[in-house]
């Protein structure tokens, strides 16, 4: 497959801040792929190229120790948590173009040939230093890996840069009576050989002061990046000593790259080899003179990194530097920073088993804008938005019109003919001052002639699209759903002013009603446009239901009339306040030392099917027979069943489907089931899931189990005559 840019396009590479593979995808990250999803979705439909890759940073010490905790390789830890964050962005539509890995050749291949040409360059330099070493487990301690009593306040059990009680920083040699996190010993001073980017070079220094101005950076971001550059910077150590996770540098036996080193040539990597997959020319959106606009989207916290260190190492390498870099806010809940013990730290799984994820991305587009303010998902006012907004505002407009043309025109639309010469003229909607000219539902409301009205108001939400493309262009996605709100304000005020439920019931008055649902009609396609990239599925559905091609930006130009619609489905349900109750409560358990059993958390491979099919509507979790037939499911008798050591949630069984060796499934049953009753009965097994390493050996497959509100956890039984082996379809 390969790639014909037309020449009015433009070419837009976008990056997302790689997530750590270290931990689960939570409410906070979200804030970011949503933000930059919604901006990609938008540039697609413009029509511009716009490729939006994104990958897992994959290396540093704590990926290494965290492997090594649960017994199995970095590669192994790196693969599974792969999968968990895929599965969670697919969940919330962030829609990646490459979703890759840093722990690539790829990556590796851009990493070294930043490094060389630096080295060659004169940026690179070798320095001997000193830092904490733990001589039980052999090897350098990294900050957050040494632990001791704080300088200042002197409460014990403090990280070697920070104190979580009193709020000072310090270096971790100023700590007192320190001991290695990871042994428990005490950790020696040891030199040893470090590279260091030479930022202090005044190449460097006076690259970065051009280059630090709007658009490469947020103006509010100025200052702070001044002040960093102004207070001089200091050269970058980007090696660590071996044992390490990550790329050994060439000329540098056990020494390898730091993780921060490679994390953003990562989306060099990711880039590559998307390019790899669609015949595209990595070096026409990466050399010096590209014509390709590079954009990263990050948070606040990765600031220092991104419009400082990364310009000035692709500067310096011979690489383009990047167009922009969009930092936004962090997300708090409820007024306050996400809180394991309040239940706000939310995972995005957790989310998915009790939300609709357009939800979401609807309440932070509303709290978005360009800005690096932070932004705070209140769960009330996240309730009462969606509700007001989307349910009772724009989703309303369709299910109030879409019946009659059906129901008594047999799904056809009106030719709207008779707007022809109306919807031709020019018209002015703003005054001199910038008012709006027109009250349109007002105007039917007094009791004027509605077909005065209709025409300047299509118009008027057409010409709305040149005033809502430059807001999502600039992120200014509240001000955007602002302008999108108030003319779902305008249609709702229109229906209620024609109610075409009486007109409905009047003799001889078809042809008003025809209009009138048509035009309703038209007023939510065009706010269906405008909502796409924040609500692609729902988006998609309406796509279905208006019998229409993909919606483009550029069809707000164009109205619907005289073709045939499909029968209205329902868009979208309310928020249940308490589905939101169950998830923070769900996540409050995930603090608890040992995870209560149900629901299931992924770590320990169950699922339960009851639980979180009803969590969502109804129309979010049609299937096709297709994606059903996917899942093999077999009968399978219990060979053994015992208990794991060192698992206290977890039931060892053998499982027999007729298959030469019986099959080893770990299943998070122990609170429900006496092992030894389990011998001999028959169950049902997802065959074909994937094979995963645990802690306590492979799990190959899983048995379902039934839960619900009240305790309690049930395997499932076939009917007598069912065989090991038999498929469940
Ligand atoms: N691995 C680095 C990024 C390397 S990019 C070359 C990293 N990972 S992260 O998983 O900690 O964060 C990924 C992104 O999510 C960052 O841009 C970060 O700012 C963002 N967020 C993480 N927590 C967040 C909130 N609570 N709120 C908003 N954004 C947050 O940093
Ligand atoms: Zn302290």
């Amino acid at each position: 497959m390969s790639h014909k840019i037309p020449a009015t396009q433009r070419k837009i590479l976008v990056t997302s801040a790689l997530p750590y593979a270290n931990g689960s995808i939570h409410l906070g990250h979200l804030v970011e792929y949503i933000q930059t999803d919604i901006w990609v979705r938008f540039q697609k439909m413009q029509g511009n190229s716009c490729i939006y890759c994104c990958a897992d940073d994959t290396h540093g010490t704590p990926i290494m120790l965290h492997a090594e905790k649960e017994g199995i390789t970095p590669e192994q830890l790196i693969d599974r948590v792969w999968h968990e964050h895929k599965r969670d962005f697919d969940g919330f539509h962030v829609a990646f173009d490459n979703y890759y890995s840093t722990n690539s050749p790829e990556t590796r291949h851009y990493a070294d040939t930043i490094y060389t040409r630096l080295r060659d360059a004169g940026l690179i330099e070798k320095r001997a230093i000193e830092q904490f070493y733990d001589p039980v487990k052999q090897m350098f301690l990294p900050d957050r890996f040494i632990k001791g009593e704080c300088p200042k306040c002197h409460a014990k059990d403090q990280y070697g840069d920070s104190c979580e009680v009193c709020g000072a920083t310090y270096q971790p040699t100023e700590l007192i009576e320190p001991y290695s996190a990871v042994s428990g010993a005490m950790p020696v001073r040891k030199e040893s050989d470090h590279y260091f980017f030479k930022l202090s070079d005044p190449r460097c220094a006076d690259f970065l002061k051009s280059w630090i101005v709007p658009p490469h950076v947020p103006a509010a971001a100025g200052n702070k990046l001044n002040g960093w550059l102004g207070s001089g910077l200091s050269d970058w150590d980007i090696s660590r000593v071996a044992p390490y996770f990550g790329f050994e540098i060439p000329d540098a036996p056990g020494k390898y790259y730091y993780v921060w080193l490679d994390a953003p040539i990562g989306y060099m990597g990711s880039f590559q080899n998307y390019c790899d997959k669609h015949g595209l020319n990595f070096d026409d959106y990466w050399k010096p003179d590209s014509d390709a606009e590079l954009y990263h989207f990050i948070g606040k916290d990765i600031l220092y990194f991104h419009a400082l260190f990364w310009p000035a190492e692709l500067r310096h390498a011979g690489f383009r530097t990047p167009s922009g870099v969009f930092c936004h806010g962090f997300l708090t809940v409820n007024g306050s920073k996400m809180s394991k013990s309040r239940g706000t730290f939310i995972t995005a799984e957790s989310y998915l088993r009790h939300l609709n994820p357009e939800w979401l991305r609807y309440y932070y587009a509303a709290k978005l804008n360009g800005s690096m303010e932070d932004i705070d998902l209140n769960l009330e006012d996240f309730s009462a938005r969606v509700n007001a907004d989307l349910v009772g505002k724009y989703v309303n407009i369709a299910s109030r019109s879409a019946g009659f043309i059906t129901k008594r025109f047999s799904g056809k639309l009106d030719s709207l003919s008779r707007y022809a010469p109306w919807l031709e003229k020019d018209y002015r909607f703003f005054d001199d001052q910038g008012n709006l000219a027109w009250d349109f539902p007002g105007m039917i409301e007094s009791g004027g002639d509605r077909t005065q009205v209709e025409a300047p108001m299509l118009r008027f939400f057409q010409h709305h699209s040149n005033i809502i493309a430059p807001l999502i262009e600039g992120r200014e996605y509240s001000k955007a759903l602002r302008e999108i709100m108030f003319l779902a304000d305008i249609a709702n005020r229109y229906v209620n002013a024609t109610k075409p439920w009486e007109i409905a019931k009047q003799e001889g008055r078809e042809t008003d009603l025809h209009e009138i649902c048509t035009v309703t009609l038209n007023l939510f396609r065009l706010l269906t446009i405008y909502l796409k990239p924040i609500l692609p599925i729902v988006a998609e559905s309406v796509e279905a239901f208006l019998n229409l091609a993909p919606l483009q930006w550029i069809d707000a130009n164009t109205l619907i009339s005289g073709h045939t619609i499909n029968e209205y489905q329902h868009l979208m349900t309310r928020v249940d306040p308490k589905k939101i109750e169950a998830m923070v409560d769900e996540n409050k358990q995930t603090l608890e030392p040992t995870p209560a059993p149900a629901p299931a958390r992924h770590a320990e491979h169950q699922q339960h099917v009851a639980q979180s099919d009803e969590a969502k509507a109804p129309e979010q979790n049609y299937i096709a027979i297709d994606d059903f037939a996917k899942v093999d499911l077999r009968i399978a008798r219990i060979v053994t069943a015992s208990h794991v050591e060192g698992a206290d949630k977890l039931i060892r069984l053998e499982l027999d489907i007729g298959e030469a060796k019986p099959r080893q499934v770990f299943a998070g049953i122990k609170s429900a089931y006496d092992p030894a009753t389990l011998v001999g009965r028959l169950t049902v097994m997802v065959a074909n899931l994937a094979p995963r390493k645990m802690k306590f050996g492979m799990s190959e497959g899983m048995v379902l189990a039934a839960s619900g509100d009240t305790p309690g956890l049930f395997i499932l039984s076939p009917d007598a005559g069912a065989q090991p082996g038999m498929r469940v379809k």
